[in-house]
This record gives structure tokens, sequence and C-alpha cells, in this order.
């Protein structure tokens, strides 16, 4: 979703700003534009709908000169993709140019007394109402630009980033944030804003991030300033992140996701490092010691959560129920936010996001926290606004995700939410001592069993080859395996647009098998677990109508092999973490039947990253 960038200092603007907004782009977006203040003072302001190259070649010959300017991806909500909804957006006079992230809920009200006023727009975007107020404000008494800015936002209903220039005064960008993202990397005489600290963290690695509504005032050589709308002083913490460039970049693999489906062995490591002891047969999560009676005394948990996330909390209710005996819903967070949930001090409530700045999902978490539930974070992005707005909580620490179907993050959530059903239940002595130590000593051995699965990779693509001519999938699995494929479905359509449907293997009978025939895959998870015979009169039944059957079994399985079409072999893995291995195929066979189609597996049409707006 939207990315924004922003610099000033002692260096060319240009550079920066581009390489910013292509870390950006795993974000997802539609278009791209920059704005610079140039050396001898006019605002330029460049944008092209597409993608940031686009812009590159767009801006060839023209004037890129100036070491202040904003930049920004756009991810259309108000109005369609094209360059005059792009951002950035400038005002009448072209003296002001402002980027935004988020959403201007009462921009038509705003509109209409600014066109009274004689104001006139070039897009049908909200965010051209701001900088067209900032300078209605600016110019009617003469004020400085932060405080037009602090008096335009207090008009403002909705949620922002944004950041502000003026062609007047070159040494000076104003941002401000509220319920979306902004960080401000700190150089030296030099600052950077990004959405996240991906495009910083080449530069600096000391950052600020914003709180909301707190609006940062930056100049070249002066120490940050960051006020509230009210221009009272705030306090704000320098931290440093740890993020490398190599994280960032391909590594040699042609798309992020390969990248990312094949770090996982290590990212479960680094998940399960420090928190699994060297003898493998103790697990401890910090939080859920630090909080044990809160957590104990809960008389049920509640998952909010959205997309890949909702999937791996499916997981989580079936892991802490099991080990923990406490009842676990599992909730879409847009549909709790809305829905005036039964929730209060007895409940816990536990967020889980990869990007950490779903706006659904943070705002079930002030939702039920506004009604006295104690909130558990699972993030991977460090120091994002749902880590933040919580009581407590596990990072994942899979790195960053860029690709923009979520692998990595998945299997990680899944980790920790393993760790934490085995923490409590062993506190709450529901999980016997012999059980527990089998867990965490297959825990430790996920890592080499995914490696094995990795080896399948080729096979994998060979085998989806086949597989581009379809139109619809299905795939099915009972128990752990259901939300297993459920993912595998979500992971194909996002990247591949194939339609696919994940179901629990038994409910096929009360519709869906109703579509079965011969050019129907249907992808069932059949490893050798409780509902294994169950899973094989389901494959029969698939077969007797003559869909085509794709089975992960266990590895020496010689009873599905000879009815389905085809199995893909995998190592034998203990029932709660089996969802760790038998995911990882089929991220495989999603990336290659889309990479087969010609499909840009990283960035797919209409989807973004972070969902900063809900
Ligand atoms: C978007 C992404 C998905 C992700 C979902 C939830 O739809 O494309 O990959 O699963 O958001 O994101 P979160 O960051 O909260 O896990």
């Amino acid at each position: 979703m939207c990315g924004i960038v922003g610099y000033i200092g002692h260096r060319k603007a240009y550079p920066i700003l581009i390489k910013g907004l292509k870390r950006l782009e795993y974000r997802g977006y539609d278009s791209a534009g920059v704005a610079l203040i140039s050396d001898s003072c006019q605002l330029n302001v460049y944008k092209t709908k597409g993608k940031v190259a686009d812009l590159e070649t767009f801006v060839s010959q023209k004037d890129i000169s100036g070491t202040i300017g904003i930049a920004h991806t756009r991810w259309a909500t108000h109005g369609e993709p094209c360059s005059a909804n792009a951002h950035p957006h400038y005002s009448s006079s072209g003296r002001f140019a402002l980027i935004h992230n988020g959403i201007i809920e009462n921009y038509a009200v705003l509109k209409e007394k600014l066109q009274a006023k004689g104001y006139h727009f070039n897009s049908s975007t909200d965010t051209e109402v701001l900088v067209q107020l900032i300078e209605y404000i600016q110019s009617a008494d003469h004020i400085d630009l932060l405080t037009a800015v602090q008096l335009a936002l207090r008009e403002v209903i909705g949620a922002y980033a944004i950041a502000v220039m003026d062609r007047d005064n070159p040494d000076e960008i104003v941002a401000a944030r509220k319920s979306s993202p902004l960080v401000v990397g700190i150089g030296e005489g030099e600052f950077f804003l990004a959405s996240d600290a991906t495009p910083i963290v080449e530069y600096t690695d000391k950052v600020v991030y914003l709180e909301d509504e707190e609006i940062a005032v930056i100049r070249r050589d002066s120490p940050l300033k960051v006020v509230n709308l009210n221009n009272v002083e705030c306090p704000h913490k320098v931290q440093t992140v740890s993020m490398n460039l190599g994280q960032l970049e391909k590594g040699g693999y042609p798309h992020f996701m390969l990248k990312e489906i094949f770090e996982q062995p290590a990212c479960i490591n680094d998940c399960m490092r420090g928190r699994v002891n060297i003898e493998g047969n103790n697990v401890v999560l910090s939080a859920v010691i630090d909080y044990k009676e809160r957590l104990l005394a809960a008389k049920r948990f509640i998952i909010v959560a959205c997309g890949t996330s909702w999937h791996a909390g499916l997981i989580g209710k079936q892991l802490i129920e099991t080990f923990c005996r406490i009842p676990v819903e599992v909730e879409y967070a847009s549909e709790f936010r809305y829905r005036d949930p039964v929730i209060g001090p007895d409940d816990v409530v536990i967020a889980i996001s990869q990007s950490g700045e779903t706006a659904d999902t943070l705002a079930a978490v002030e939702l039920a926290k506004s009604r006295g539930a104690f909130i558990y974070g699972i993030c991977n992005a460090v120091g994002s606004s749902i880590p933040r707005a919580t009581d407590t909580g596990s990072y994942i620490h899979v790195g960053p995700e860029i690709g923009v179907a979520s692998t990595k993050a998945f299997t990680g959530q899944v980790t920790v939410l393993a760790m934490l059903a085995l923490t409590l239940g062993r506190e709450k002595g529901t999980i016997d001592e012999a059980k527990f130590v089998s867990v965490v000593q297959e825990l430790q051995h996920i890592p080499e069993k995914m490696e094995e699965v990795l080896k399948l990779n080729d096979r994998i693509a060979e085998l989806s080859k086949i597989f581009t001519y379809a139109h619809n999938f299905i795939y099915l699995g009972r128990g752990y395996a259901y939300p297993v494929a459920l993912e595998g479905a979500l992971k194909l359509k996002e990247i591949s647009y194939i339609h696919a449907e994940g179901y629990p293997a038994a409910e096929m009978k009360h519709g869906p098998i109703a579509l079965i025939d011969a050019e129907m895959p249907v992808v069932v998870v059949a490893t050798q677990n409780g509902l294994y015979e169950k899973v094989l009169s389901n494959i029969q039944e698939i077969k007797a109508r003559k869909g085509r059957v794709v089975a992960l079994v266990t590895k020496g399985d010689n009873i599905i092999s000879r009815v389905a079409d085809t199995v893909i072999e995998l190592p034998a893995v203990m029932e709660c973490l089996d969802p760790l291995i038998t995911t990882v195929p089929l991220q495989l066979l999603a990336y290659h039947i889309a990479v087969c189609k010609g499909m840009d597996v990283d960035q797919p049409r209409n989807l973004a990253k972070s969902v900063t707006v809900e």
C-alpha cells in the first residue's frame, strides 16, 4: 500500500528518493511520483502511472537537481490509477507539495468548502484536498508551514502519514502521522522519511517512529523537532534498527518470494533462537512467563488477524486448545471491529500481523483494549504500530518479507504460536512432560525437514507446467491441515490469478464436489496423521468423479500413491507441527504455476503488502 519517502540534507535527493521507492515497491502500488525543490528553487513534480522504473524513464532529461524532496508510490483508493491522481499533489499556486498515505474521510466536505473559495482541483483524490487546505490556511494568515499543517490536520477526519514541502523554504520538510506508519531516519546533518525503515537502513540505523498525531519538523543540520497538533513538544525515542541490506535484496534468486520460501529453515531457527534451549527439551517465550498470571486467568482467547495471518491463527487455535485447554476463537479483524463483540477483561486477544500495520487488525486491538481485554501481539516488523499498541507479545524474527504473498512470515507465526501454546500449557499443567519434550524436540527438527522439502523444488516446478491451463483449483485438508489447504489456495490465487478454494476435506460433499470433473485439480494434504483414513476416503470420492488429485503424503506412503494422480512425499512430522512442513510445497506450487503463467510474482496486481486502510 502507498509508500512514502522523503529526504533533506546535503546529497542529491533524487537518487535517494528513487532507491527508497524501489525498496517500498513490495508494499504494492499502481503509480509513482517525486517532488524536488531544485537548486534554482523551483518546485518540480513528476509523476506517472505504473512502476518506479516508468517514473525514471519519464523523468530522464528533466531537472532532477535539489537536496530536498519527497516521493510516493500510490495504491489507488479515491480515483483510478493515473498520473493526475498520483502523488505528490501540489497546491494551486504551486508553492506546496504533499504526499499522503491513508484516507481523508471528510475530503468531500473540505473540497466543497475550498471550491467555494475558488480552488480548482486537478485530481479526484482526497490528498489534493489536504494540500489545498494547507495553502488556504497558510495564505490567509501568512503563518509558517508547521502551523498551517497543524491547523489543517485539526480539520481532517481520517488516517494519514504525510510529508509537505514549501517551495519558498527549501530548508524544511514537515511530516505527520495518524494511524498510518511514518519513520524518520536521522543521519549526519540529514534526515530521511519513509513508511517503514527499509529505505532508510542503507544510510542510518537511527530512527524515530512517529506516534499518532505527532508532527516532525526536519531541517538540515538541526535537531529533530517533534510536536503535536497543539504545538506541544513530544519527547521522542531514537531507536536503532538492526535490518541489513542483504535482507532487502534478492541474493541471486529470481524473485523475493522464492528467496523467502528458501529462507524458511533459517528463519525458523532465528525464530526459536533464545527460546528453545540448547539441549532442545525446553521452550520459553518470555512474554508468556512475564504475563503468566494474566494469561492463565483468561477464560477465552480470541485471535484477530487478516489474510495469511488469519490462517496462522486457525492453526494457533488448535495448538492452544490442545496444549492449554483454553477455548480459542479466531476472527477476521475486519469483522470483529464492527461487530460489537462480547469481550471483556476475562479475555486475551492475540493479534497476528506480519507488517504490524494492518488497519483492521490495529482497530480490532484498540477495540479489545477499550473493553479491558489483555492484548498479545505476534508480529514481524519491529517497532510497527500493532506491537506498540499491545500489552505484550512476541516478534517472529524472520526478517523483512518483501514478496507480497506471505510465506516465511506464516511459518514464523505458526512457530511462535506453537512456542506460546507449549510455554503456557506447561505453566498451566495441561500438557504432560513427555509430550512437551517430544513436541519441543520435533520443533527443533523442523528446519532440517524443511530443507528436505525444499529439495523438491525442481520436481514441483516440473509438475507446475501441467497446471497452467487450470482455471480453478480445490485444496482440501482436515484438522491441522485444513488451514494449510486455505493457505495453499490463497497463495495460488494471489499470484497466479487462478481461482482456488480451500475446504475442510469432509465438507467437500456439501457443495464443492459438484465442481469436480476431469479438468479439476484437487490438492489434498494427506499426510499420515489422525484423520488419514478419512482423507483417503475423500480422495477416493474425488477419483470416482475423475478429479486430478495431487496429494501431499508422508514419505513411504504406498496407499494414497496408488489412488492419487501425483504424490509429493514429505518427511514425517508430528501432527501439530505438520503445517510447518506441508505449507512449503504448496508455496512452491503456487510460485511455479505463477512463474509459468508469466505473472509478476512479487507484486501481484491489486494486492498490497501492508494494508494500512480498512
Ligand atoms: C495483505 C497481504 C497478505 C497478508 C495480509 C495481512 O493482504 O497481501 O499477505 O497476509 O495483508 O497482513 P499482516 O501484515 O497483518 O499479516
